[in-house]
C-alpha cells in the first residue's frame, strides 16, 4: 500500500516538476529571445498564445474586477489596486470614441487590466479631456497639451492620497514605479506622456507613437528625482524625461498608419538615435515589436474571452459564423467585419445583447480579423517585459 502511495505520489510530483520546466523554458526562451539580439535588430514576439490563453482561464477565476471610478480635480480617474505584491502602477489610455471606464467594462481591456493586477500592478485610467472625440490632446515637446496638464497633476494628487509611504527622501516621489499603456490614439498621447513623467516602459499600441516624442534626444540623461510633476515640463525641453523602453505592438491587417512596415520605421529611427547617443544606453531604449495575427473563431471563442457570455451562446455564435459563411476552414474571418455586411448580419442578432453589448462584440470581431483594435494579444509577454525593463532600470 505504501509504495503504492508513494509512486502515485512520486508520479504527480514528476509531471509537477515537468509542467514546472516546461513552464519556465517557454518563458526563458522568450525572453532571451528578445534579450539574444543585439539593439540594432527589431524583434518580433509572434504568438505563443495559446499558452497564454491557458493562463487566462486560470486568472479569470482568481482576479476579481472592481475598480474605483471618481472625478480628481474634475479629470475622471478608474482604477483599482492588485492585492499582491506591488511593483508599480501603469497608466491606461482608452483609444478615440473611448472613455477610461471602458478599461474595466470591454473584453480586451478587461483581460489586460487583469494579466496586470495578477503581476503585481496596480491600474489607473484616465479620460481624455476631449469627451465628444474621446481623442487625446495629440500636442507635442515644445507646445502645450491640454491633457498633459491635466494627467499629471491629477496623477500626483492621486499619489499622495494612496500612496504616502512611497514618498521618501531617497525616493522624492510620490508614485511607486509608473508605467503608461495606450492603444491608437492613446498610444501616441502615452509616448509623448513618458516625456512628462518617470515611466519606466511604454506600451503603444497599434499607433507609431508620437515622432517628437519618440525622437527627441533629452537634454540631460541623468535620471530625474523629483518632488512633484510639472504640467508643463515638455513645453521647455529642458527637463524632459528620456525616451522610455518602448513596445510597440502591431496588427497585421492594419494597413495604413498604424502598419507594420510604417512602427518599423519608427523603430529603426529610435534604434538609430539611441546607437548615436552611446551603448550604456541600451537598456534606457530598449525597443521591441509585438504582432497580433488573426485569431480563429473557435465554438468557445467568445466564452473564453468574453466574462458573462454562455457556452450556448458561444456555440451559436460560432455556427451562425459558419452557416453564412463569415470564416474560413480555419476559422479565421474571410472579410474585414467593419466593412463586411456578414457583421451586420452577426451584430443585429439580438440573442447575443443579453450577455454581451455590441461594442464589446465588434471589439472581438475587429481583434479576430487584426485590424486597429486594442487587444489583449501578448499581453503576458509584454507584462513579463515591462517588469524586465523595471528590474534593470538604472
Ligand atoms: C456580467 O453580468 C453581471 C450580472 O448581470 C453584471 O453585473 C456585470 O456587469 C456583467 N459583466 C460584464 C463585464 O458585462
Amino acid at each position: 500500500m505504501a509504495a503504492h502511495k508513494y509512486h502515485k505520489f512520486g508520479l504527480k510530483g514528476l509531471l509537477f516538476v515537468l509542467l514546472l520546466i516546461l513552464m519556465f523554458t517557454m518563458i526563458f526562451k522568450n525572453v532571451t529571445r528578445h534579450q539574444g539580439k543585439s539593439q540594432k535588430e527589431v524583434k518580433v514576439g509572434k504568438n505563443m498564445d495559446r499558452w497564454q490563453e491557458s493562463f487566462m482561464k486560470q486568472i479569470r477565476q482568481e482576479i476579481e474586477i472592481t475598480p474605483i471610478i471618481e472625478n480628481m480635480e474634475r479629470v475622471q480617474i478608474s482604477w483599482q489596486r492588485t492585492k499582491k505584491a506591488e511593483k508599480g502602477l501603469v497608466i491606461l489610455l482608452h483609444g478615440c470614441s473611448h472613455d477610461g471606464t471602458h478599461w474595466f467594462s470591454l473584453p480586451e481591456e478587461r483581460r489586460i487590466v487583469r494579466v496586470l493586477l495578477h503581476h503585481g500592478l496596480s491600474v489607473i485610467a484616465f479620460t481624455s479631456q476631449d469627451t465628444n472625440s474621446g481623442c487625446w490632446d495629440g500636442s507635442s515637446i515644445g507646445q502645450s497639451n491640454r491633457d498633459i496638464q491635466r494627467v499629471t497633476p491629477t496623477l500626483q494628487k492621486f499619489c499622495e492620497r494612496e500612496y504616502s509611504e512611497y514618498y521618501t527622501q531617497e525616493t522624492l516621489s510620490m508614485c511607486p514605479p509608473l508605467f503608461s499603456i495606450g492603444a491608437s490614439s492613446g498610444g501616441s498621447f502615452s509616448s509623448i506622456l513618458s516625456r512628462a513623467l518617470p515611466i519606466v516602459a511604454n506600451i503603444v499600441q497599434i499607433s507609431t507613437g508620437d515622432y517628437k516624442a519618440l525622437l527627441t534626444e533629452p537634454k540631460s540623461l541623468k535620471p530625474q528625482r523629483v518632488s512633484s510633476f510639472d504640467p508643463k515640463i515638455l513645453e521647455s525641453e529642458e527637463n524632459i524625461y528620456p525616451v522610455p523602453p518602448t513596445a510597440f505592438l502591431y496588427m497585421v491587417n492594419d494597413h495604413n498608419w498604424a502598419s507594420e512596415s510604417v512602427i518599423g520605421h519608427v523603430v529603426q529611427k529610435i534604434i538609430a538615435s539611441a546607437n548615436k547617443l552611446g551603448p550604456n544606453l541600451h537598456r534606457q531604449n530598449a525597443v521591441i515589436m509585438f504582432e497580433a495575427a488573426m485569431l480563429p473563431i473557435t465554438k468557445m471563442w467568445l466564452k473564453d474571452r468574453v466574462d458573462n457570455v454562455s457556452k450556448e451562446t458561444s456555440e451559436q455564435f460560432y455556427h451562425e459564423c459558419v452557416t453564412e459563411g463569415f470564416i474560413d476552414g480555419d476559422g479565421l474571418l474571410k472579410e474585414d467585419p467593419r466593412s463586411s455586411t456578414a457583421s451586420r448580419v452577426l451584430l443585429r442578432n439580438a440573442i447575443y445583447e443579453k450577455e454581451i453589448s455590441r461594442g464589446a462584440l465588434e471589439e472581438q470581431l475587429n481583434v479576430a480579423y487584426a485590424h486597429h483594435e486594442l487587444t489583449s494579444e501578448h499581453i503576458y509577454q509584454i507584462t513579463t517585459w515591462m517588469l524586465e525593463m523595471l528590474e534593470s532600470k538604472p
